[in-house]
């Protein structure tokens, strides 16, 4: 029988004993190389045929050149802006994603409106500094309107549990095979949805057509009680309209877990802008969801180097 053939990963995230040990059990050879580590990552990319990455790894034109041998690119992330899906195209390298984080993010997005509109912030600050009384009532999510920009897993995971909250739930995605929620109702242009909305949330990719989706003239067709959350790309914001939307009373407040600069400079003005709740970038960072998506990375990387049809495939 043929001697399975022994081949080259490059891992840049940790991943535990059983996921190490799955990867040796296929005969793969983890290379572990840091991206920070230019010289190192350079020499390990010119053997590898797999590369398991995070999203906060540049995945360009560049380091698929130094991979002559690439054959499969396993992000863990479902967004793959930091990857050049083009370059990948041209050379055949199979693309994968982990969409196993919905619930994490959508448990995130619902965190947010209600840290948002309960004025929690204010509340637990009331608490420290001796004003138990002094605490302003905020606003009840049931009965308000969600609007859900890009309805795809995590967007509907959104709408679900908004539903529950008994909120009335919208969405705006260019999409037509999109599965149809009860009781949650289709825009058809942005704009229309955002005059309406008393809860915005992001739910796209970023690309060209996304990038600064979000801005000036989007800011102002908002409700200035309405509440803005991104926890999809910090490009999909230009981050100076929001700053100023959040300054000049545009609207009431917004929650990113996403920044344009991640982490952003102490000295950004939206770190001191009114009402606004900013967490990093911890939407898929609980245990059991970092947990599936490294399994979930692992999976994806030996059907690729084993040309099996992966399900998580985008090129
Ligand atoms: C990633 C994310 O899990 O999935 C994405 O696109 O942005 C995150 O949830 C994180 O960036 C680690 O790759």
């Amino acid at each position: 029988m043929r001697e399975p053939r022994r081949c080259k990963a490059v891992i840049t995230v940790s991943l535990v004993p059983s996921l190490l040990d799955r990867l040796a059990e296929y005969d793969v050879t983890v290379l572990s190389a840091a991206r920070s580590d230019e010289a190192t990552f350079q020499t390990a990319m010119a053997e590898a045929e797999g590369l398991l990455v995070s999203s906060s790894v540049a995945v360009d034109r560049q380091v698929m050149a130094w991979a002559p041998r690439l054959r499969v690119i396993s992000t863990m992330s479902v967004g793959v802006d930091h990857i050049d899906l083009d370059s990948a195209r041209e050379r055949g390298i199979l693309v994968t994603i982990t969409p196993v984080l919905s619930d994490a993010v959508a448990d995130l997005v619902l965190a947010l409106m209600t840290m948002l509109a309960r004025r929690i912030p204010d509340a637990m600050r009331a608490v420290t500094s001796g004003r138990w009384n002094d605490v302003p009532f905020g606003a009840d999510l049931a009965g308000k309107v969600l609007l859900i920009v890009g309805y795809g897993r995590i967007g509907q995971a959104v709408a679900k549990r908004a539903l529950a909250a008994r909120m009335r739930v919208q969405y705006v995605d260019s999409r037509s095979d999109l599965p149809d929620i009860e009781a949650v109702g289709r825009v058809a242009e942005l704009a229309d949805g955002l005059r309406e909305a008393d809860f915005v949330s992001l739910h796209v990719d970023l690309n060209a057509a996304t990038r600064n989706l979000m801005g000036p003239k989007e800011f102002t067709l908002m409700k200035p009680t309405a509440f803005f959350i991104n926890t999809a790309r910090g490009g999909v914001v230009d981050q100076s309209a929001l700053v100023r939307a959040l300054t000049e009373g545009e609207i009431a407040g917004a929650g990113l877990d996403v920044l344009q600069d991640e982490p952003p400079r102490l000295d950004d003005p939206l770190l001191r802008a009114p009402n606004a709740i900013i967490v990093p970038h911890i939407g898929s960072a609980t245990t059991e969801t970092r947990n599936a998506m490294a399994h979930c990375a692992v999976d994806n990387l030996l059907m690729g180097l084993r040309k099996q049809a992966c399900p998580f495939a985008v090129t």
